[in-house]
């Protein structure tokens, strides 16, 4: 085993909270997915995460907390962030909101817009994590800009394994898609990513989204560029049947048997929490690319559909 990988134990959590503090990077599960974490508080160690990620400045990073009042500390409440973070947090969703006066957050994990983006993720390893930080931690995706997110602690070992002190591992995480971000921070909230928490969810408690690409209205993501979440090789969507050389990803139950499939039930909970491994374990140097068979768009499907549509993107 490599030394880096820990079984997460109060020990090993103790020790990758040291290590973060002293300004390394350690990768740490939550539900959604595995996170690149470093203190949020230094310039050094938000610009090494830009630097392992190869991930463009203009990006701005999601920041963690163990609760609530940690993340009130950080950025301006209003009547919707306290609904929604009361009704969803722990959980699958980012909340954008306008910085407070004396925020302790590195300029550079936001971008330099007055806004950042913030999270209380519902995994209990996260959790003792935040905790024994005690400070903010920065935290996007556990991968190279641009490729498949991990949902696992081996995913991060292939791909960002030289850029880490410590990888704690938790398991394969519960959700599988990256956490919904609503900017809240406007007069009228806003839709920037789907994930793991539906849009219904989100307007039964605070009425409708503007939506990017649909609203004219509504502001854009700086992350959300087309091309995202790419295997190596071509992914092709709403696949019936698989091309010479294609490896098929079924779903449902009329797949064929001998094929991976997301859900054969065609439960999309459980297709979400497959996706990304299921997408690693295909990307095969051998195969002329991946046929993704129909998912249906609603609920869960929806964030599904986004992730599929965006590693399909040819720019
Ligand atoms: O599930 C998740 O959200 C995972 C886990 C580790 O928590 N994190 C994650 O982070 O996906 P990342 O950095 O890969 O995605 C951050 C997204 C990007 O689309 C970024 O543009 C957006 O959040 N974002 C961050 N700060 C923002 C801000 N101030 N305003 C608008 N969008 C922001
Ligand atoms: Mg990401």
């Amino acid at each position: 085993m490599s030394d880096i990988l820990h079984p997460a134990n109060e020990q090993s959590i103790a020790a990758a909270a040291t290590a973060l503090n002293e300004g390394g990077l350690v990768a740490f599960p939550t539900e959604t997915v595995y996170g690149l974490g470093a203190d949020a508080t230094s310039d050094g160690a938000v610009a090494a995460v830009f630097a392992a990620k190869g991930r463009p400045r203009f990006n701005p990073l999601i920041i963690h907390f163990a609760d609530a009042d940690a993340a009130r500390r950080a950025v301006i409440f209003n009547d919707h962030a306290d609904t929604l973070a009361k009704a969803l947090w722990p959980g699958a969703l980012t909340l954008v909101l306008p910085r407070t006066k004396d925020c302790p957050v590195s300029l550079l994990a936001s971008a330099g817009l007055d806004t950042l983006a913030v999270r209380v993720p519902d995994h209990p390893v996260a959790h003792e994590f935040l905790k024994a930080c005690g400070s903010p931690v920065a935290a996007p995706s556990a991968n190279p800009s641009g490729r498949v997110s991990p949902t696992t602690a081996n995913h991060v070992l292939e791909s960002l394994g030289e850029a880490v002190i410590m990888i704690l591992d938790g398991g394969p995480c519960a959700v599988g898609l990256e956490s919904t971000v609503v900017d809240v921070s406007g007069e009228a909230p806003a839709l920037l990513r789907t994930g793991g928490i539906t849009q219904d969810a989100i307007e039964a408690l605070i009425g409708p989204l503007l939506v990017a690409g649909c609203d004219d209205a509504a502001p854009k993501s700086p992350g959300m560029m087309s091309r995202h979440y790419a295997p190596s090789i071509p992914i092709r969507i709403n696949a019936e049947t698989a091309n010479p050389g294609e490896a098929l990803l079924g779903f449902g139950p009329n797949a064929p048997r001998r094929s991976p499939n997301l859900s054969r039930s065609g439960d999309l909970n459980e297709a979400a929490a497959n996706l990304f491994a299921m997408i690693r374990m295909l990307d095969q140097p051998g195969m002329s690319g991946i046929a993704v068979m129909k998912i249906p768009d609603t609920g869960l499907g929806i964030a599904i559909n986004d992730r599929l549509r965006r590693a399909a993107s040819k720019s």
